[in-house]
């Protein structure tokens, strides 16, 4: 296989599962040293990956990693912010706590890694971060507040700082992934008789992603064939985002 990222230092969050495992697994097979950081462990570690225990809402436990993963390997070049979850409920029983969990995990936690890996990617004048965000960051599904909140504003800040930082040889972009096959998504499944029918019919493509299609994509943002791009946002939905009515 060929090594689209040799020699390069890649932190992944939320990397002991779904997109994040096989996103860290795609990019170690292509020659990355990559540092997938969870605030738990993995229940399939790929040996290619260090896993470290690390909760994206914490700012002082993330710089303590990033800082470890420097001192170990001397740079970081690819930060995939991955780690996310879904926050769902009636806006007006939200309760203060859930909204604040909910970008606290969703954006703030980007934030958190952003602002850790910066110092090392402006150092080296190089780095590329791809932020996983939603359809739900484009699109509004009822019923899906505050989620969608979050991820508008983490499309936001891929914007915001990929235009900030673009003169200094740093790329942010992001990925917005419709509904991807992982672990929960079949739990889902299965406790839902029809729901998996329901979801593939609604797609144009007639089948579901899966993650590893989602870490191609994160694969090519991060390395050096996408030196040009920047800033922007690669919908992977199967094309169901762009449907106007059913
Ligand atoms: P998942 O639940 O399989 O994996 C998420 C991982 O993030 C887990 O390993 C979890 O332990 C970790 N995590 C959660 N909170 C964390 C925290 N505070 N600190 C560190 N790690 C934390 O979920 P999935 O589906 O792989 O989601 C990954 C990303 O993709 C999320 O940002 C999600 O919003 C996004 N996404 C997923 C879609 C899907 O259909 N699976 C669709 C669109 C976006």
């Amino acid at each position: 296989m060929s090594g689209r990222l040799q020699g390069k230092v890649a932190i992944v969050t939320g990397a002991a599962s779904g997109i994040g495992a096989a996103t860290a697994r795609l990019f170690a097979e292509h020659g990355a040293t990559v540092a997938g950081f969870d605030r738990n462990a993995p229940t399939a570690p790929h040996a290619g990956v260090e896993y470290l225990v690390a909760d994206v809402t914490d700012g002082a436990a993330i710089d303590a990693a990033v800082a470890q993963v420097r001192a170990r390997h001397g740079r970081i070049d690819v930060l995939v912010n991955n780690a996310g979850a879904d926050v769902f409920a009636q806006p007006l029983q939200l309760s203060d706590g859930d909204w604040q969990r909910c970008l606290d995990l969703n954006l703030k936690g980007a934030w958190n890694l952003v602002r850790a890996v910066l110092p090392s990617m402006l150092d080296n004048g190089a780095g590329s971060i791809v932020n996983i965000a939603s359809v739900h960051g484009h699109k509004i599904i009822p019923g899906s507040f505050p989620y969608n909140v979050a991820k508008h504003g983490l499309i936001g800040l891929t914007r915001a700082l990929g235009i900030e930082y673009a003169a200094r040889g740093i790329r942010v972009n992001s990925i917005s992934p419709g509904l991807i096959l992982v672990p929960r998504i079949e739990a889902w499944f299965a406790a839902q008789p029809g729901m998996r029918e329901q979801q593939t019919g609604l797609l144009p493509c007639k089948r579901i992603g899966t993650p590893d299609e989602v870490a191609h994509t994160a694969l090519f943002l991060a390395s050096d064939e996408a030196r040009f791009i920047n800033a922007t946002d690669i919908l992977i939905d199967g094309g169901r985002s762009q449907i106007y009515h059913d």
